[in-house]
């Protein structure tokens, strides 16, 4: 394990060197949009679009790691396209999520209750406190590319948000985002 500079493109989400990666389509969130009808009216239009991208670096031996996430503009419904959504599997492991260009909302809620949005833009980090639920969404008309940052064992609990979803969603309303509570949430 030696230091290294990594380079990234805040456009692209480009990282050279980089050590891992993959894509997230459209069909992988059926059942997360409320509006199947649109999602399925987007895959005969579109077809399996990727929505988003994460690239990683990560060192054996480092307790962090870190990588981009980038994320196509578009919406099913009045539903924007957003990341899955995760609690971390350790509870005492938070992360950052660093801006480099787009705009988006960062929606999260905590165990108890608790919802927050944080802005998405470039020049803001935003800090996620261990045990918060976390999900990205890509409001603006270009890519959203973020840089996060958090420790290699935080592991990733996908499941709770999936059954559940997000307390909050982000809607379209005569084309500009709103936060509004998610009717379908179950405590
Ligand atoms: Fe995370």
């Amino acid at each position: 394990m030696l230091p290294e500079g990594v380079t990234i493109d805040p456009l692209t989400g480009h990282i050279s060197p980089s050590t891992g990666k993959y894509t997230k389509r459209l069909s992988e969130f059926r059942g997360i949009y409320r509006d199947e009808k649109a999602l399925d009216a987007l895959l005969k239009e579109q077809g399996d679009l990727v929505t988003y991208e994460v690239v990683e670096y990560r060192a054996d031996g480092s307790d962090l790691f870190f990588g981009t996430t980038t994320m196509m503009p578009g919406r099913v419904g009045d539903e924007y396209f957003m990341t899955r959504g995760h609690y971390h599997a350790r509870q005492d492991r938070g992360e950052i999520y660093y801006t480099q260009s787009g705009e988006g909302i960062l929606l999260l809620h905590s165990r108890d209750g608790q919802t927050r949005e944080v802005d998405m833009k470039p020049g803001v980090c935003a800090f996620i406190p261990p045990d918060w639920a976390h999900r990205s969404v890509n409001t603006g008309k270009s890519r959203l590319v973020f840089v996060w940052c958090c420790s290699q064992d935080a592991g990733h609990d996908y499941a709770e948000i999936a059954s559940k979803g997000m307390r909050k969603l982000v809607v379209a309303k005569e084309d500009a985002a709103a936060c509004i509570p998610n009717p379908r949430f179950q405590v």
